[in-house]
């Protein structure tokens, strides 16, 4: 049993990080564990647990278990958690306790818990003492591990916790599921070294460690032969790529590596103000096949704030940073905001309203800060009402919503393109989204999936675009 402390998540070591191709191994007598028995997988949090979501169902493909949608009907059942707010963590223990009552009918179902929250010690030791009945525990660092761990929980019929505090190596031979055919994640970092004061992060997935660019350029290559036209480079930080790598090259190399592979598209998440370099805009602006589309996290427009957040940027700098984003052609631009951090008076939350007032956001995510145990932010002093907290994130949500509607009813009768993925929601109609990340419903024929076609915007709605294709 390896139960993480964090103490050790905490960190940082100067160990080299190597990069291992062999390390996943699923061993001959495991290859058939899964055999007549199907899996669910729900995953919760970032783009980057998504795409560990990928390669969690290849591993369990590999030892031949088969994929189920129903979760009521699988033999075994994961759940790929987030850390980040305390909404999040509810929300995975509201499912273990619908779990709980399946295994109560079916006691042979296999259950278990990976992703972030398994790496947090409060919550491993909790599921020792109040959840004993699940299965298995892993975590972000040793996805690779799965097969010999769920095959000792399946042997000695006990409940098997490998979870590790420390981010080991770059493991390279991790298969991949992924969920569409037409774009795909690809991770560029793990880890993040930024230690913003609020956030979980550092403490989840570990040192900020980044692939080398051989193996990123020859999985974009790969994708690029199997018909992908989309590529999203995956990080918490993607600026600071290659940072930690010994050499000269950074994200800016990278992105102009990446756009050279002829791939239609190339998106990247997500970008920290701090290491967005001009570099990184010239290679934006001189490649077609970089989308204009920038998320760039505010979090707060208050110097004071952003100070005690250890964003490290100030107003001023952040919006000179937006200015010469802005010069990109065509580029849409949103964020990530907190209202409520510890201490926020009302002026502080002006500053914020004034930034938004300035960038007219194409979009934002808005939060109401979550105290995280054990990162400094939660030991606080924090004297705002949850009242007041909830008053400034519906201000806040008015004026955000306010811009998005005047930036998207810009794209009337505009001819965009979009990558048609497929169905909608909405019976009938095709979706996808434009270069800038906008959702667009099209009332066109199934043979479009998987192009990017010209469509002409016809309607605006609240959240997507009606348009239709145009030669
Ligand atoms: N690496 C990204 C953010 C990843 S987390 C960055 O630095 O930009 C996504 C968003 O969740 C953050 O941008 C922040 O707005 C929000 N968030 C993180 N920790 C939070 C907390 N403790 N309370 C509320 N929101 C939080
Ligand atoms: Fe969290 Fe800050 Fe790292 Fe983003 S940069 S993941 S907010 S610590
Ligand atoms: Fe959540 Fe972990 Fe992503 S905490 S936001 S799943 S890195």
């Amino acid at each position: 049993m390896n139960i993480p402390s964090r103490l050790e998540a905490k960190k940082r070591t100067s160990k080299e990080v190597l990069t291992k191709t062999n390390e996943y191994i699923v061993d001959n007598n495991l290859k058939t564990l899964g055999e007549g028995k199907t899996y669910f997988i729900k995953t919760y949090g970032c783009q980057m647990n998504e795409h560990d979501s990928e390669n969690i169902k290849a591993i369990l493909e590999d030892m031949s278990f088969t994929e189920c949608d129903e979760m009521e009907k699988a033999d075994l059942i994961l759940l790929n958690t987030c850390a980040i707010r305390e909404n999040a963590h509810n929300k995975v223990f509201g499912m273990i306790g619908r779990i709980k009552h399946l295994k109560e009918t079916r006691p042979e179902v296999i259950a278990g818990i990976c992703g972030c929250m398994a790496q947090e010690e409060g919550v491993v030791n909790e599921i020792l003492t109040n959840y004993k009945w699940l299965d298995i525990v892993f975590g972000t660092h040793n996805i690779y591990a799965l097969p010999n761990i769920l095959a000792t929980s399946m042997k000695n019929n006990k409940q098997e916790i490998d979870v590790l505090s420390i981010e080991g190596d770059i493991i390279e031979n991790i298969p991949v599921k992924r969920d569409s055919k037409y774009k795909a994640w690809v991770n560029i970092m793990y880890g993040c070294d930024k230690f913003c004061t609020y956030c979980i992060v550092p403490y989840t997935r570990g040192k900020q460690r980044s692939r080398e660019p051989e193996y990123i350029i020859k999985e974009v290559l790969d994708l690029v032969n199997s018909g992908y036209k989309e590529v999203t480079l995956l990080g918490q930080n993607v600026n600071a790529y290659g940072k930690d790598l010994d050499t000269n090259y950074g994200m800016a190399n990278l992105l102009e590596d990446v756009a050279k592979t002829g791939i239609d598209r190339v998106r990247f998440v997500t970008s920290h103000p701090w290491d967005f370099n001009d570099e990184m805009i010239d290679v934006i602006k001189k490649y077609d096949n970089i989308m204009p589309y920038i998320h760039l996290p505010l979090q707060s427009g208050s110097d004071r704030i952003l100070k005690l957040m250890g964003r490290r940027y100030t107003k001023e700098s952040y919006l000179e940073l937006f200015n010469k984003l802005k010069t990109i052609p065509n580029v849409s631009i949103t964020t990530d905001i907190i209202v409520g951090f510890p201490g926020e008076t009302e002026e502080d939350f002006n500053e914020t309203l004034d930034v938004v007032n300035i960038c007219k956001y194409d979009s934002a995510f808005t939060f109401i800060f979550s105290p995280r145990e054990g990162t400094p932010a939660a030991k606080m002093e924090d004297n705002v009402t949850l009242e007041e907290k909830n008053n400034r994130l519906y201000r806040l949500n008015d004026l955000i919503n306010k811009y998005a509607k005047e930036a998207n009813d810009k794209y009337l009768n505009k001819t965009v393109p979009v990558l048609i993925e497929g169905k909608s929601e909405k019976g009938g109609l095709l979706m996808g989204y434009t270069d800038t990340m906008k959702l667009v419903n099209v009332n066109a024929p199934k043979s479009n999936i998987g192009k990017i076609v010209n469509v002409k915007i016809t309607d605006i709605k609240t959240w997507s675009m009606d348009g239709e294709i145009v030669k």
